[in-house]
């Protein structure tokens, strides 16, 4: 048996900029007995989560559930917010610190200057993920979000008028070719925007290459994890054998044979200890 682990599996700068933020957080609030709060689970990992929640981070969902706690410091998550929810929080009388990623926020800056000139802005995302929701946030104007391109024809676009596109960090690079392609087609102005985070397009590359190769593939990664879901897909269009688990809990090593090539990827949000623990039960199979 050969196992193959890619590179760029596990936590991305954005990711572990967010985790360092709030364990820094964390040291400071043993000495000032400060509340400490996050805007949403900080990653996409359930293990990761309850650690922080057994060191004392509160995870507030929405802004009605400020209300209910004292003020104290928050932290943005590498997907960031809305200008408004921004607002909000500081009215509220917390304290931010601003983990949201920089990939991210130059999203939000073209957003945001494009629809002060008046364009309207197209995102290419799941208008459902807090990313999206944060991005379309800064938009001051008409905002169009969709995730197919089949979505395109049922559109009605405005030959007047010029729009910007954007596309999730996440979103899958092969994808957004497409919707962009068609997008070209037809006869509106149209300001692309690369936006597809160069750690999500190696990460979705080498997962790509690497299912190719395999005889069976493990994805890593929570099942709530967007940027892991789409790297299940990439996977499982290319082997069929694609197992996608969050923990080692999940997997059944039995379905190993000594003569398979195993490939192992995992998601933006899965911490190094969980990859390395699947990494050595597979290794370590009796078949
Ligand atoms: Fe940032 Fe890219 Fe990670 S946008 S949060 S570095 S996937």
């Amino acid at each position: 048996m050969e196992i193959i682990v890619a590179k760029t599996a596990g936590f991305c700068f954005g990711v572990n900029r967010a985790v360092q933020h709030l364990e820094k957080m964390l040291d400071a609030h043993t000495s000032q007995n400060t509340h400490i709060y996050s805007y949403g689970p900080v990653i996409h990992n359930p293990q990761v989560v309850e650690h922080f929640n057994n060191q004392g981070v509160t995870i507030i969902h929405t802004l009605d559930e400020l209300d209910t706690y004292p003020p104290g410091e928050l932290l943005i998550r590498s997907h960031g917010v809305s200008e408004e929810t921004i607002k909000k929080i500081q009215e509220r009388g917390f304290t931010i610190v601003d983990s949201t990623c920089p990939y991210v926020k130059k999203i939000h800056r073209i957003v945001e200057k494009a629809s002060l000139s008046g364009d309207a802005i197209l995102i290419i995302g799941d208008k459902n993920h807090p990313e999206v929701i944060g991005i379309a946030g800064w938009a001051k104007g008409e905002v169009i979000i969709i995730k197919d391109v089949d979505e395109i024809d049922q559109i009605q676009w405005d030959k007047n008028k010029t729009y910007t596109v954007v596309a999730q960090t996440t979103f899958n690079v092969e994808k957004y070719k497409l919707i962009l392609k068609k997008l070209q087609k037809k006869s509106i102005r149209v300001i692309i925007n690369e936006t597809v985070c160069q750690a999500t397009v190696e990460r979705q590359t080498e997962a790509l290459e690497l299912a190719k190769k395999v005889t069976k593939m493990i994805v890593i990664g929570g099942k709530n994890s967007s940027n892991t879901q789409k790297l299940y897909e990439i996977c499982k269009s290319q082997c069929k054998d694609t197992y996608y688990i969050e923990t080692i809990e999940e997997l059944e090593l039995n379905v190993f044979k000594d003569s398979d090539i195993i490939g192992i990827t995992a998601g933006a949000s899965t911490p190094k200890n969980i990859i390395e623990e699947v990494i050595s039960n597979v290794r370590n199979a009796k078949f």
